[in-house]
């Protein structure tokens, strides 16, 4: 009697880390993508990969604003108005697309004066303003 739970939560456990075993469905479909990916490759991989890099810089910013790293959020602030500057960001040419690349830019040169100035709070503020710009023009390209 005074076993058997044990054997339950034994079991419990066993069965707990099968579910572990649900590794090979993600697995499975990873191995699908990159076949996928690669009939892609010549077309687009090289204007997506330079897209997802504005996605990685703006996880090194929020992890500059968790952790008050001005020094962080100023490099990131840089990297993304550089990348907004190079060719390979000018995917449309038309007049609304440049005004919201500026605007966007605009937006990253604040958010290098408000980490300058050491104030968390309005400089998480100026990211805010920046990931608006992110979604204003990605929602423009999508109205298109
Ligand atoms: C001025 C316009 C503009 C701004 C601002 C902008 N993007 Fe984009 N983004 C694009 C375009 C154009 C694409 C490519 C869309 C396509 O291929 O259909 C794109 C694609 C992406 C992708 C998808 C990449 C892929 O193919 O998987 C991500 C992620 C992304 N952007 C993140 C961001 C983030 C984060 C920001 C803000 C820091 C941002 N973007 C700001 C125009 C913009």
């Amino acid at each position: 009697m005074f076993l058997k739970p044990a054997v339950s939560v034994l079991l419990i456990c066993f069965l707990c880390e099968v579910p572990g075993g649900v590794t090979p469905a993600p697995l499975a479909h990873e191995i699908g993508q990159p076949a996928q990916q690669q009939q892609d490759q010549d077309l687009s991989l090289s204007t997506s990969d330079f897209m997802k890099v504005k996605l990685d810089i703006s996880r090194e910013i929020v992890g500059g604003l968790a952790m008050a790293d001005f020094t962080k959020i100023t490099q990131g602030a840089d990297e993304l108005k550089k990348l907004s500057l190079e060719s390979g960001w000018n995917v449309l040419t038309t007049p609304d697309y440049f005004r919201l690349s500026a605007e966007f830019r605009g937006s990253t040169d604040r958010l290098r004066r408000a980490a300058a100035s050491k104030n968390i709070d309005g400089t998480t503020l100026a990211y805010f303003e920046v990931t608006l710009n992110c979604v204003r023009c990605h929602k423009y390209i999508r109205d298109k």
